[in-house]
């Protein structure tokens, strides 16, 4: 059968524990300048609806690194931008690469591609979820701090595709999940009531980071909300992760954000730049970490 990763929920607890074990492995032996290059011959296909940086270098390089390759391919030159069905392009896509990424908007795109599929489909994004920037936080996290589980992790903002993926991984890893956001811009509310054992949501943000130990944000305004940007920074306000918000958490947590980020809003420059900001280390996981969920994939 063929294995996809939609969301964190696509593997168990187990698999997800050795798939981060294995990406500090790989950080490691890229760091020893070994070779290792399993995947020559083998090709992954990136399709993306939505801008990115880290997620397209970071699953490119990844690629040449294990001695295969990677075909970008974005709406504006090719057959599925100008309205070719999604079932055609993965059902033609799959026969021909080894592998899928895809960043795009609705989530039942990617689920529709991967129903039609018959080569793994890893989600690089859409408007419900990240999960691959999850395996890099968690991976980030270990390397830091050990387990995370019972742990108490503060989202504070949005309820987004990156907060949506912070609540699976409240279940998947064992954590609890405090959410500050602010009224009318919640986390979807089904997915907030499978998860009550391990989520928890307020409106007020000192109350999420009180006595946490990893304080997380996110943009005020998504990719493709882009018109909503003013409205939304007078609803975000009050929750800008700075000095005074961490020192709510407890005096070692960490600070993460996925990126990209802007000081001033979501967060104040002294966190991001400051001491207990990860986002380098989580930013640079994001290789290690989904060549691990690739080999896991394609092995
Ligand atoms: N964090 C993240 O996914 O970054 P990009 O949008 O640059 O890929
Ligand atoms: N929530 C952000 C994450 C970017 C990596 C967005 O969807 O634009």
């Amino acid at each position: 059968m063929t294995r996809h990763f939609l969301t964190l929920n696509d593997l168990t607890p187990g698999e997800l524990e050795t798939l981060l074990q294995r990406a500090i492995e790989l950080k490691q032996m890229r760091a020893a300048g070994e070779r290792y290059e399993p995947f020559r011959g083998k090709v992954l296909g990136m399709m993306f609806e939505k801008s990115s940086t880290r997620t397209r270098v970071s699953f490119e390089a990844g690629m040449a690194h294990f001695g295969g390759d990677a075909i970008f391919l974005s709406p504006r030159d090719t057959q599925f931008g100008r309205g070719e069905p999604i079932e055609d392009t993965a059902r033609v896509l799959s026969s021909m690469v080894d592998i899928i990424m895809i960043r795009t908007y609705a989530h039942e795109t990617i689920e529709t591609f991967a129903a039609h599929s018959a080569v793994p489909v890893i989600n690089a994004l859409t408007d419900m979820y990240h999960p691959c920037q999850l395996l890099a936080d968690m991976q980030t996290w270990y390397e830091q701090r050990g387990t995370i589980r019972g742990r108490k992790v503060a989202w504070i903002g949005d309820g987004n595709n990156m907060c949506h993926s912070y609540i699976n991984a409240a279940r998947q890893f064992g954590f609890d999940l405090h959410i500050a956001a602010p009224k009318g811009y919640e986390p979807d509310a089904s997915l907030l009531a499978s998860n009550k054992g391990c989520v928890t949501l307020t409106d007020e943000p000192f109350a999420a980071a009180d006595g946490a130990d990893l304080i997380v944000t996110d943009v005020w305004a998504s990719m493709g909300q882009e018109e909503e940007s003013n409205e939304r920074a007078l609803a975000f306000e009050a929750y800008q992760v700075n000095r005074e918000l961490m020192a709510a958490a407890r005096s070692d947590a960490l600070f993460m954000h996925c990126l990209p980020a802007h000081r001033g809003e979501e967060v104040s420059a002294d966190v991001i730049d400051g001491a207990q900001s990860v986002v380098w280390d989580e930013a640079e996981n994001r290789l290690h970490a989904q060549k691990a969920l690739l080999e896991f994939l394609l092995t």
